[in-house]
């Protein structure tokens, strides 16, 4: 496995970390996706679980917000999943890794869903800087450890009763204590239980949810003072 991607998925169709309620979070996806989601899978590229995908969805398609932002591409999948459960969104959605976000690029397409999406090739720290508007959604999903900094401005893009979903805040338990956690990831574990606090810390309603590796469901109520 790639090094980058060490502490990749966890797929819970594949009954790696299943929670007691994985079973009946299937997502019902297109065939066409699903395809790919499994070819993700296949070649190790780290996209959320069934559990997470099916929570997305979810919520997406409660909330129909006019415009998603989603940091961490990969290939596509979760971006492709939230455009197909509200038809209405629009979706920005950023990728470091170039050749990832052609792909990301290609499958959405081939989807039918480029005319509401796109892509951006860059470090998410330059391109959040750089992003305007205003986001009803986002879902952050790219490098762990960065969550805390990059808080400040998701805050800025997300309006006010906005919502924001982080992915992997559990970490195969290590945050959680389920799980002894391993010297190299001490660090990794500190800067997510920074970001916990911080979205817990007033200006955000949140709860994180055990679902999939653990996500921090939070509302914009103010947002960072
Ligand atoms: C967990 S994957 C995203 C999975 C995707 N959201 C899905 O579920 O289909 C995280 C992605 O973030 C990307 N990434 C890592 N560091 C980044 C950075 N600094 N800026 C933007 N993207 C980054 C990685 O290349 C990787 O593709």
């Amino acid at each position: 496995m790639n090094g980058e991607f060490s502490y990749a998925h966890r797929d819970t169709s594949s009954g790696e970390r299943r929670s007691v309620t994985a079973e009946f979070n299937i997502p019902r996806l297109p065939s066409a996706l699903e395809e790919i989601r499994r070819s993700a899978f296949d070649r190790e590229i780290p996209v959320s679980d069934g559990e997470t995908l099916n929570f997305l969805m979810t919520l997406v398609s409660a909330l129909r917000p006019p415009r998603i932002l989603e940091i961490g591409s990969a290939i596509g999948v979760s971006a492709a999943a939230m455009l197909l459960a509200s038809p209405s969104s629009r979706l920005v959605t950023v990728e470091k890794n170039v050749s990832f976000a052609d792909e990301a690029e290609e499958n959405i397409t081939r989807l039918g869903l480029s005319d509401r999406a796109e892509v951006i090739r860059g470090d998410a720290a330059d391109v959040l800087a750089a992003l305007g508007g205003e986001f009803g959604f986002v879902f952050l999903d790219g490098p762990k450890a960065q969550y805390v900094k990059y808080l400040p401005a998701i805050d800025r893009l997300l309006c006010e009763g906005g919502v924001l979903l982080a992915d992997d805040v559990l970490l195969f338990g290590y945050v959680s204590g389920e799980e002894e956690v391993p010297k190299k990831r001490r660090m990794l574990v500190e800067h997510i239980k920074e970001y916990i606090d911080a979205v817990k810390g007033g200006g955000f309603a949140t709860s994180v949810l055990n679902i999939g590796n653990g996500v921090a469901l939070s509302v914009k109520k103010g947002g960072l003072k």
